[in-house]
């Protein structure tokens, strides 16, 4: 029987000390529109000279604007493997890189983080809504981020160094619910890459490629809802686009009968999905 890729375990050993490694995230994203900021992330990683270092890039905007898809797009378009390691309040310095494990023989098992199995595997970590992390433990990342492209595990006392084809790039929401990154590690997180709302076409465009299955009238519908928001400053992204569009497609498909109001459960898929003050960028 052959194995299903993604619970396959892969383990290595370094200086005699058994690392099991996170498994690589299989997300099968392609990026719409919006080229340069593809561009710009593919040029921070590149390498152009021997003596040159790739840079850590942030990308930044609101949240559902295609930060964490346009970093799943570039690993692709790279032919590398992703690892998207989300980052909480309660992330601790251990938990980014390794924690030691209990085994079902009472032996102490050491499981390499997302990004530490990035660093070894050479692929691409994602560090997701990093702004979200204390400043005790981005301290753990200084090496990481600069010239030295290492980190020191205190729980198993190895020094682990980046394999040189290992690329970095944070996400961030720019709302106010987080910590302020402290400026050594500012300075180490460049450049930064923003992230703004679609055009009506590419709004149009992601919403057939997320939702095939949809009818081309909802599509429409939903890309004016979300083009006159934007218009008007409102958070609403594509994210809530894709929401409402599911789920006024789910309520129409579930009353069996062609005999719909499709306007009318549009209306309430926006209503159920962002509130009552969405309603007036209704046509
Ligand atoms: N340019 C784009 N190309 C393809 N899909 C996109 C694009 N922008 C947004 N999306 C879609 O919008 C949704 C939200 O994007 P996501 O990357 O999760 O946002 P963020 O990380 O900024 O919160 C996802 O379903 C994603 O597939
Ligand atoms: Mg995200």
């Amino acid at each position: 029987m052959t194995q299903n890729k993604q619970y396959e375990n892969r383990s290595v050993k370094i200086e005699g000390i058994e690392l099991s490694l996170t498994s690589a995230d299989l997300l099968n994203f392609d990026w719409i529109g919006q080229k340069n900021v593809l561009e710009q992330l593919l040029a921070a990683w590149l390498v152009i000279d021997p003596n040159d270092l790739p840079l850590n890039p942030r990308l930044i905007g609101k949240p559902g604007v295609g930060k964490t898809t346009l970093a799943c797009a570039a690993a692709k378009l790279l032919k590398k493997e992703l690892y998207i390691f989300q980052c909480t309040m309660d992330t601790r310095p251990e938990d980014l890189l390794i924690t030691p494990v209990i085994d079902q023989m009472g032996k102490i098992r050491y499981v390499a983080s997302a990004l530490v199995s990035a660093m070894i595997q050479g692929g691409i970590c994602v560090l997701d809504e990093a702004n979200r992390m204390s400043e005790k433990s981005w301290a753990s990342l200084a090496p990481l981020l600069d010239a030295r492209r290492s980190i020191n595990s205190i729980v198993t006392g190895l020094k682990i160094v980046a394999h040189p084809d290992f690329r970095l790039c944070a996400t961030m929401n720019e709302d106010a619910s987080t910590f302020e990154i402290p400026e050594y590690i500012h300075s180490r997180l460049q450049p930064q890459i923003y992230l703004d709302f679609p055009e009506a076409d590419e709004e149009r465009r992601i919403l057939k490629e997320s939702l095939p299955f949809i009818d081309a009238g909802i599509r429409d519908y939903v890309v004016d809802f979300l083009q006159r928001a934007h218009l008007s400053e409102e958070n609403y992204t594509i994210r809530d686009g894709i929401n409402i569009a599911r789920y006024a497609a789910k309520r129409i498909k579930s009353l069996k009968t062609d005999q719909v109001n499709a306007l009318g459960l549009l209306r309430e898929a926006i209503l159920m999905t962002l509130g009552n003050g969405a309603l007036i960028y209704l046509v």
